[in-house]
């Protein structure tokens, strides 16, 4: 099939680069021509493994991207996938979305014939059907359900394995408002269906499966915060956490997924949608206490390992390394990183911060211009009077003589990474 994919970020250059595999014609369209001369260029404009070799291979032939939303004509389904960043109340923002249907509106008023348009982004429920279809309908002058359908197809991949995830997925959910959308969803996912390892294919209503990806990503978040929950009574009664963990993961209604107790959840995904969809229950009047607790848990978490790191002695003046600043393994991302309320409450007890991560230095050197950063880790605890590890690198669990350097040996560790010796004085967080 011709599919057009509006927004070339994460996740819609993953998804063009996966549905041109997948065997389709796909044409990305965005406003920003760096991302579009690169992409034609074969070089993938983000970084995930996979993705500059799908990029290279398709561009030119089954992929090609531009700034011309007239190229949407020639296909036969948009899906959209714009940003929605955050509003100061954790609500979404829909500029980008709104823009995007407006433009797709005037773009589709020159077409001939039946349209699909999907929502890709995650967005509140009744958002495709109430706030962009109409907007279309504004713009092109056809009546949804009639000229054109619509669809929503929520994207449950993770950074770092966005391509594996995309192209092996546990579950597809297509969400449509008439049959004809559905049969429409159906063939665009059809070779996925055919290659994936037998995914669930959930056919369902528009505003259902924009609720599907929220209560996903609150049903994960919420499980990491009953788990550090749970770890933290476990630490005050001096019960080891990762055994009960361990053991509860086994029963399997629990399961043994995100269950890893620590410092707690970042990223660009589960802060901002649990966020917003408390806000969204707000504007119905309904307060989730459950979700809000999820996230009070989550922002305790570094506020406890100041606790724990005080117990020691007055940070004042000392100097305290900061191991891990990504918001987890395997990415330069600190959006949304423990790292960062961590190294502000360093920074407020008036610690002598100093970070190291293999490769997310730079992103945090943007946030916090004026601490000090290291090249490895040995340099950051050179002389280091504690260690705080805030990300799971696999790097941290083979240090070893380099914690020799420091001058206390303190090591308080959020994600229960570093291997236990001699001579140090370690403390897991939970
Ligand atoms: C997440 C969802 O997994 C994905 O389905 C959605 O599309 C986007 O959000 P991502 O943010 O890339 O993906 O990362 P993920 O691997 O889920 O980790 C999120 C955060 O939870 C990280 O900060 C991680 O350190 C933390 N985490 C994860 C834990 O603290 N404990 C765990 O057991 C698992």
């Amino acid at each position: 099939m011709k599919l057009s994919i509006v927004g070339s970020g994460y996740v819609g250059t993953t998804i063009a680069a996966c549905f041109a595999d997948l065997g389709h014609d796909v044409v990305n369209v965005d406003i920003d021509e760096d991302i579009v001369d690169s992409i034609n260029a074969g070089v993938a404009p983000i970084h995930e493994p996979g993705l500059d070799e799908l990029v290279e291979q398709y561009a030119g032939n089954r992929l090609r991207a531009t700034t011309d939303y007239d190229e949407i004509l020639d296909t036969d389904a948009t899906f959209l996938a714009l940003p929605t960043p955050s509003n100061e109340d954790g609500s979404i923002g829909l500029g980008a979305m709104n823009a995007a249907a407006e433009s797709l509106g005037e773009t589709l008023s020159k077409k001939d014939g039946y349209h699909l348009v999907v929502t890709k982004s995650t967005v509140i429920p009744t958002t495709t059907e109430e706030v962009i279809a109409p907007r279309i309908e504004a713009a092109s002058g056809k009546t949804v359900g009639e000229e054109f359908d619509i669809g929503m197809n929520p994207e449950f991949l993770r950074e770092g394995t966005a391509v594996e995830d995309f192209l092996d997925p546990d579950k597809i959910v297509l969400g449509a408002n008439t049959d004809r959308a559905h049969e429409t969803l159906d063939a665009i996912f059809d070779p996925l269906v055919q290659r994936a390892d037998d995914p669930a294919v959930i056919k369902t209503g528009i505003r259902e499966a924009e609720m599907i990806k929220y209560a996903n990503n609150a049903f994960l978040a919420s499980k990491i915060s009953l788990a550090n929950d749970l770890a933290n009574i476990c630490k005050e009664f001096g019960v080891d956490s990762y055994e009960v963990l361990e053991a509860i993961g086994l029963d399997s209604r629990i399961g043994s997924a995100f269950l890893a107790a620590g410092l707690g959840w970042g990223g660009s995904c589960f802060p901002k949608d649990t966020a917003a969809i408390i806000a969204a229950a707000r504007s119905r009047g309904y307060e989730p206490r459950l979700l809000q607790a999820a996230v009070d848990v989550n922002d305790q978490q570094p506020h406890r390992m100041l606790e724990l790191l005080g117990d020691r002695f007055d940070p004042r003046g000392k100097r305290v390394a900061v191991l891990g600043l990504s918001f987890k393994p395997g990415t330069d991302d600190i959006r949304e990183s423990r790292a960062i309320p961590l190294i502000d409450a360093l920074l407020d007890a008036g610690a002598d911060v100093v970070g190291y991560d293999p490769v997310a230095v730079e992103s945090m050197r943007e946030k916090f211009p004026s601490i000090e950063y290291t090249t490895t880790a040995a340099d950051a605890l050179a002389g280091a009077d504690a260690a705080l590890v805030a990300t799971d690198w696999d790097e941290f669990a083979a240090l070893d003589d380099e914690f020799d350097e420091m001058r206390e040996p303190i090591v308080i560790d959020g994600r229960r990474i570093v291997t236990r010796r001699d001579g140090i004085d370690y403390e897991s967080l939970v």
